[in-house]
């Protein structure tokens, strides 16, 4: 979910309804508003923000503090009454929360027995009833009151709440969920991230977990611990282009994300290699070097993408550094009573820096003295800050929900790292470390020459585009590619797909094969290509339809493929950066031939703050 918040001289109806379409990424089963005029006005609608905004048109809101929030369903259906705002029982508070509230069940009986009403199933509703309960039982100001409630809250919270008696003034508060706020000239905004503030005001202050924070009309930013005591804010500045939020002439933004991988790509290398002069610098890296090389095995954490990412990372890890690696779901990590100790180093993988499970799963992991790397994204975010050490990405904002651009940075950054650690350790030649990196250095320019195949790709995206199911395959390097490939076809284009290492195909799926099922094979492997090549001629036998990602002049395989792609040459471990990108566009063009929604696809959400 999103939440938005403005209080200040300036009309805050337009601010929060800006912010929301900027934080709809992060959930857009319903979105509303609160804003303090003379009473507390609530709109709230099931849908996108613009189906708020048709809702509220003709409506009168002139206030100066408000509330907002988009919405990724958890307790109760994505319904106008189950959206936030929620409204305490005497119409005096108004509250929006992401997160959940555990003890909800446990809340919501004892505040029955005391004469409370719901109207809802969420659990957020109880969270604002508690609070108006100990506000009206103790006569407390409203940062207290929510002080007090959230010490017996369970759960993981950003909340942001307003007062119609107190209307000068929002209180907001974050537990495992992120919370910026906005600091400007006699006003204050607030965000889930920082997209709805940046074109106002640079200042940034980001809430730590169990802070409670005070902003008001008059000027005032007061931070405070759960327990009471006060902070003093630590005011930072911003550092993010306005046009990077913007779609700049794309139909999509998944589509500019993809087109932008040859200079994210290059971002983030930039100054941290030279192949010319044969080095490798990753400061987060350099700074614990030998915790790292001490390491007795990686244990590396993520979820979707990110994880996929992370299989590469395994490859990369074993084949050139030969350091034992693990890669974990975040959410298993965490709940399987795992072996970690001091003598591992624990890397998780993570876009946004804020999801529930790799966030928790770090910090299991930092409980059992384990070292915690974060490879991440957004600056400044839970992830980034928990870390003893990490390296950005430097992708730049990533909107489109399906992944993209993040992926690659994720890649080419794991791709230094292992370079770096195996060239340390004396795992490779200084000729093959040479080899790689200049390989990597020109990454970005066949990158480009990838992306030049989009109408071939369109093409062949239009063969396929009704098919019910799809089948990817890959090999070695390029098997994580085949589970990547498939969830972006599944995530946008509600075709349901799977991806499985080549050889394991004779195990199961190839029972799925005749000439209405697409297999997309990742074709490009020097080490195993007589092997794909039988691969093929088993899906062929069936009647399948086969396009294959090949290495430019190929010719055996484009002989029995039904359609081929070519992408550049590389070393072996790079070409999952390349391979990728066809596939990328592949699912993009199906989605928008059956008419999805590719940026919002159905159930999904970018940032996923709940466990
Ligand atoms: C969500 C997104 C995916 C993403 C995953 C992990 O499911 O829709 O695109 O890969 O979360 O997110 P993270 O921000 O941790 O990389």
């Amino acid at each position: 979910c999103g939440i938005v918040a403005y209080v200040g001289p300036r009309e805050a109806y337009p601010i929060l309804v800006k912010g929301l379409h900027r934080l709809e990424y992060r959930g857009y089963d319903s979105a509303g508003v609160a804003i303090l005029d003379d009473d507390i006005q609530v709109y709230k609608k099931k849908g996108k923000v613009s189906d708020l905004e048709d809702h509220v048109s003709e409506k009168k809101h002139r206030g100066h503090v408000g509330i907002g929030h988009t919405r990724w369903a958890t307790h109760g259906a994505p319904n106008d009454i189950n959206a936030h705002p929620h409204v305490s029982g005497n119409g005096r508070l108004a509250l929006v929360h992401n997160g959940i509230i555990e003890n909800y069940g446990l809340l919501k009986t004892a505040l029955e027995k005391v004469g409370h009403t719901f109207e809802t199933e969420t659990d957020t509703e109880v969270l604002v009833h508690l609070i108006e309960e100990i506000q009206s039982r103790e006569s407390l100001p409203l940062e207290e009151a929510v002080r007090v409630a959230l010490t017996r809250v369970v759960g993981a919270y950003a909340i942001a709440v307003v007062d119609r008696d107190e209307p000068e003034k929002i209180v907001a508060a974050r537990k495992a969920s992120p919370l910026v706020i906005g600091v400007g000239e006699n006003e204050f905004f607030l965000g889930s991230d920082a997209t709805p503030i940046i074109e106002y005001t640079r200042k940034v202050v980001y809430l730590n977990d169990e802070e409670i924070a005070l902003i008001s009309k008059d000027g005032i930013l007061s931070i405070k611990t759960m327990g009471n005591e006060e902070q003093h804010p630590a005011i930072q500045e911003l550092d993010m282009k306005l046009e990077s939020l913007e779609k700049g002439g794309f139909e999509y933004f998944m589509l500019k994300e993809i087109h932008e991988q040859s200079k994210t790509i290059s971002d983030c290398m930039r100054g941290r290699m030279n192949a010319e002069e044969g080095w490798i610098h990753l400061g987060g890296l350099e700074e614990f070097s030998n915790k790292l090389l001490d390491a007795q095995r990686f244990i590396i954490a993520g979820c979707g993408t990110s994880w996929h990412a992370g299989l590469i990372g395994e490859y990369l890890f074993e084949d050139l550094a030969r350091i034992p690696v693990e890669v974990e779901y975040a959410s298993e990590l965490r709940y399987r009573n795992p072996i970690i100790s001091e003598k591992d180093v624990v890397i998780a993988l993570s876009q946004s820096g804020e999801t529930a499970d790799t966030l928790a799963a770090l910090e299991l992991a930092k409980s059992k003295g384990a070292m915690i790397y974060g490879i991440v994204n957004s600056v400044g975010s839970s992830i980034a800050r928990l870390t003893d050490a990490g390296s950005y990405i430097h992708a730049g904002p990533e909107i489109g929900v399906a992944s993209t651009k993040a992926f690659t940075g994720q890649v080419t950054l794991l791709s230094m790292m292992a370079l770096s650690l195996a060239r340390k350790r004396g795992t490779i030649s200084q000729t093959y470390f040479l080899q790689l990196l200049h390989e990597l250095s020109y990454i970005p320019a066949k990158v480009e020459r990838v992306l030049k195949n989009e109408n071939k790709i369109k093409f062949i995206a239009s063969e396929i585009k009704d098919s019910a199911n799809a089948l990817y395959l890959g090999r070695g390097y390029n098997f994580p590619v085949a589970l990547e490939g498939a969830l972006k076809l599944k995530e946008i284009s509600y075709i349901h797909a799977e991806g499985y290492p080549a050889a394991e195909m004779k195990h199961g799926p190839i029972a799925l094969i005749d000439e209405h099922m697409p297999v997309i094979v990742i074709a490009t492997n020097r080490s195993a290509y007589d092997k794909i090549v039988s691969n093929i001629q088993e899906v062929k036998a069936r009647n399948g339809y086969v396009i294959a990602i090949v290495t430019e002049g190929d010719e055996t395989i484009s002989q029995m493929a039904d359609s081929v792609i070519e992408i550049p040459d590389t070393e072996e471990p790079l070409t999952p950066l390349l391979s990728v990108i066809p596939l990328q566009l592949l699912s993009y063009h199906i989605a928008l031939m059956r008419g999805c929604n590719v940026d919002q696809p159905r159930n999904l959400a970018k940032s996923v703050t709940v466990e």
